[in-house]
């Protein structure tokens, strides 16, 4: 069986609520704890086993994404980049990544969201690894599901409902999404909303007719946490220290994974560490390099 071999990250917005921080960096490149938010939905693609990514940001900020990141190869990946001009809505990745996504299928996650928990990637990997066609979603049960694009089901219907003024469901739609090889064909189709977006709620809405909408739950074991204003990214921070402290390890260290599964060599990583210089970061990765495997 094959698994989704190409990802999308969707890195652009104008992540207002951040501000004044903001109106001069892009929101995914702020740090949650030690690292940039976006290192932790890349290491979510990679820990997938996707090693072709594009990745979607402002104008502005594409020198600073290429700083950072580069074409990949330091973890052993293939990362290019697309800008979008204005925030015209999630579905507008399968627009600009038409070519990328080659008629294949394909895993859009939002830069800014963050996913963590035990066997969180084996569950991830399972539906990957039997994706055929349609559409995967993966809800998270919040206390503000008002907040997100929501799962409503009675005894026989589902229902998908952004951003609900009430709702009896606690199942928000969390920021990963796989989608078969229509994705770019259907997106064309979608007409601008209220608030002048192309919403993936209604892209949703046509593999759901379709019958080709599965939803994938995430239980409480895991987290799903997003990084909507400055408070959000505090508390994940504290959330992914507390755990890096504790356990001797991080979350989403991008060298480490690619490290691990060989897609880099020691000289790679000797490199890379070069490139960040002194910091905690880089100790941990010299640890990485000498541990005996
Ligand atoms: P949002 O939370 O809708 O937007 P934002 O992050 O810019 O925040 P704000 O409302 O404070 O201005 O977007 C969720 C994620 O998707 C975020 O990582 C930005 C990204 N995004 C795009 O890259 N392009 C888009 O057209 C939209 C709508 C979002």
């Amino acid at each position: 069986k094959k698994m989704i071999k190409k990802g999308i990250i969707l890195s652009g917005g104008m992540g207002t609520r951040v501000g004044p921080s903001t109106k001069a960096i892009s929101k995914q490149l702020i740090p949650i704890a030690d690292k940039p938010i976006i290192f932790y939905s890349l290491s979510i693609l990679m820990l997938l086993d996707i090693k072709n990514i594009l990745i979607i940001v402002k104008a502005d900020d594409i020198s600073s994404y290429k700083k950072l990141l580069g074409n990949g190869k330091s973890f052993g990946i293939k990362i290019s980049y697309i800008i979008q001009k204005s925030p015209k809505g999630l579905p507008d990745a399968f627009l600009l990544g038409k070519k990328f996504i080659d008629k294949k299928p394909v895993a859009l996650i939002l830069g800014d969201n963050f996913f963590h928990g035990q066997s969180l990637v084996e569950l991830l990997k399972g539906v990957s690894k039997n994706f055929k066609s349609g559409a995967n979603i993966f809800t998270y049960n919040v206390h503000n599901p008002q907040d997100y694009g929501v799962v409503e089901s009675s005894k026989n219907s589902i229902q998908i409902v952004e951003k609900p003024k009430k709702t009896s469901s606690k199942k928000a739609i969390t920021g990963l999404y796989f989608f078969d090889h229509n994705v770019s064909k259907l997106s064309k189709k979608l007409k601008r909303s209220k608030r002048n977006e192309l919403e993936i709620v209604d892209l949703l809405k046509i593999y759901l007719v379709l019958k080709k909408l599965n939803i994938t739950e995430l239980g409480r074991g895991s987290a799903w946490l997003d990084t909507g204003t400055s408070r959000d990214i505090f508390r994940a921070s504290n959330y992914v220290d507390i755990i890096q402290e504790r356990q001797n390890q991080k979350v989403g260290c991008l060298e480490e994974i690619a490290f691990k599964k060989k897609w880099i060599n020691k000289n790679l990583l000797r490199s890379r560490i070069k490139f960040y210089g002194k910091n905690e970061y880089s100790e941990y990765l010299i640890k990485i390099l000498n541990e005996k495997i």
